[in-house]
């Protein structure tokens, strides 16, 4: 199905954009990152980047659901970005809340279904329980995945599954030598989820920041200097058009 893309104006990009070849990312993972930069260079508090890019947020949900994109996980909050100033880490921890107040009837409707990985025992209740509700609220949609790491850590997260593991490996009579990657990534956060097939990361660095080591072993990235706050429906195309040119060889020929 070829459509015109209603939220670009200037003639070239309004060229047709087929978003259901076939070749549309199914999982797209972003690292969203520059928000404090983009207040700092308006002599704004960082604060105010964080509240400028939920607006990004939105917008690239709609266009994930747009181009029918299957999972979209966005790092929201590491387990390292909690060396902020506390003011910084409590503004970007109300942030789900505030993003769902406002946007959970519209992701209902447009049956999007929300989950989240991280270490979510360890966040304040008031983003846990924004979240579980959510969580609870679209468990049987079965549009969109959007995908939330919330004080997540790859490390972190590695850590956890050997312990779950481990344990369930004592607990039975199941030898080692069985042990495959598969039964391993059952223990992960994001146990049952395609892996990514396209990494975003906006703000310039390049660099995962220990977000989805394990997962994103045959990833094809996408680096931008665009700020988050800055970043555009035009530059989600710009992703997914690029990632139509690579080909995927896990390593074979
Ligand atoms: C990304 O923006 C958001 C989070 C890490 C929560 P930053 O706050 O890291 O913005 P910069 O990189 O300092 O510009
Ligand atoms: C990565 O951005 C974390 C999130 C986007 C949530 P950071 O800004 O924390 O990463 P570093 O510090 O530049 O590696
Ligand atoms: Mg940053």
């Amino acid at each position: 199905m070829i459509m015109k893309n209603p939220f670009l104006t200037n003639k070239q990009s309004q060229e047709s954009f087929d978003y259901s070849d076939g070749h549309t990312p199914e999982h797209i993972a972003i690292i969203m990152d520059g928000n404090g930069r983009w207040a700092e260079k308006r002599g704004m508090p960082r604060v105010a980047g964080h509240k400028e890019g939920l607006s990004t947020v939105v917008k690239v949900v709609k266009m994930a659901v747009k181009c029918q994109v299957k999972i979209l996980t966005l790092y929201t909050f590491s387990t390292e970005n909690w060396k902020r100033p506390k003011q910084e880490v409590d503004t970007i921890l109300r942030l789900p809340k505030e993003f769902l107040s406002v946007y959970l009837p519209d992701l209902i409707a447009n049956n999007v279904r929300i989950e989240a990985i991280g270490d979510l025992e360890n966040l304040p209740a008031h983003t846990r329980e924004a979240m579980q509700f959510a969580i609870d609220r679209t468990r049987d949609n079965n549009g969109l995945l959007l995908n939330m790491a919330l004080n997540y850590g790859s490390r972190n997260e590695i850590l956890h599954a050997m312990k779950g593991l481990l344990k369930d490996i004592n607990d039975s009579n199941q030898s080692l030598d069985e042990l495959d990657e598969q039964q391993f990534s059952n223990y992960l956060y994001t146990a049952g989820m395609k892996e990514p097939d396209l990494l975003i990361r906006t703000g310039g660095e390049k660099r995962l920041s220990n977000f989805l080591l394990w997962q994103l072993a045959y990833t094809e990235f996408w680096f931008t200097d665009v700020l988050w706050p800055d970043f555009s429906e035009m530059e989600f195309l710009r992703a997914l058009k690029d990632y139509r040119q690579r080909k995927r060889r896990y390593g074979g020929i």
